[in-house]
């Protein structure tokens, strides 16, 4: 037995990885790895690794490969056999990426396409500013172009919808500063490979995942 394939939602931050990855899980019923998610899992219920994880995320700073890496392992292992699956805002360095080859390989499958999703810096900054996101179940709004029906109460769960920490405009530049610096190079990684696509992740949500459903189908 095989997991089935891996597909990447890869790109800077405020580029729409959770917001494709979201509609991938709601439409095509796919298996959903966040990093993101899981490393805010660990924040708020003030596990050691979550202790550690914090004093990055809040300066806007990757978290080491090793914690990030054997997070995944565990996360990989629990998969369903025979199933696609969608990693988002993972891997972020070339570590990474080449443990994740390996991790995968041991699973017997192997990464199907690396999807970047291309914004332009001044639209991530527009959205990353307005994003809200329900600290119940993690929807993502955004003040202008995705309200909650009901101001700060979220539309699926009614829990309360907050901005993330990493969201104010000193943290945002530092994540776009670590992006260029340690991700972007990736692109090359996985274009060597033959595997990279890039998506137009200007349009609307909804165009962008006709674009994504044409790669995972
Ligand atoms: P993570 O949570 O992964 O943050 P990120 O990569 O910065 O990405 P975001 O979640 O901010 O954006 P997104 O691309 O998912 O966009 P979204 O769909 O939400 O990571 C947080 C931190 O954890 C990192 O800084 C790091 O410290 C740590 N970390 C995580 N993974 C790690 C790893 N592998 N290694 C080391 N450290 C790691 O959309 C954003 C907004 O835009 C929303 O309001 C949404 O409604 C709106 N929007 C989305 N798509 C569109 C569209 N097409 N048109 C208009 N608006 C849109």
């Amino acid at each position: 037995m095989a997991l089935g394939k891996a597909f990447l939602l890869f790109g800077p931050p405020g580029s729409g990885k959770g917001t494709q990855s979201q509609l991938l899980r709601e439409k095509l019923g796919f298996s959903h790895l966040s990093t993101g998610d899981l490393l805010r899992k660990h924040l708020k219920n003030e596990t050691e690794l979550g202790k550690k994880a914090r004093v990055y995320m809040d300066a806007g700073e990757l978290v080491p490969d090793e914690v990030v890496i054997g997070m995944v392992q565990d996360s990989l292992s629990d998969f369903p056999d025979n199933k696609d699956f969608v990693l988002d805002g993972f891997p972020r360095t070339r570590d990474q990426a080449i443990a994740l080859d390996a991790l995968l390989n041991d699973l017997n499958t192997e990464v199907g396409t690396c999807m970047f999703l291309d914004v332009e810096t001044d639209v991530l900054k527009q959205r990353l500013v307005g994003r809200r996101v329900c600290k119940s179940c993690s929807t993502s709004y955004h003040v202008d172009f995705a309200p909650s029906k009901q101001e700060k109460v979220c539309d699926i769960c009614q829990g309360e919808v907050v901005q993330r920490r990493d969201d104010s405009e000193e943290v945002i530049m530092e994540r776009l500063i670590q992006y260029e610096k340690k991700t972007a190079p990736l692109k090359e990684y996985y274009k060597q490979k033959g595997i990279l696509v890039v998506l137009k992740g200007e349009n609307k949500p909804d165009v962008v995942f006709q674009d994504v459903l044409k790669i995972v189908s």
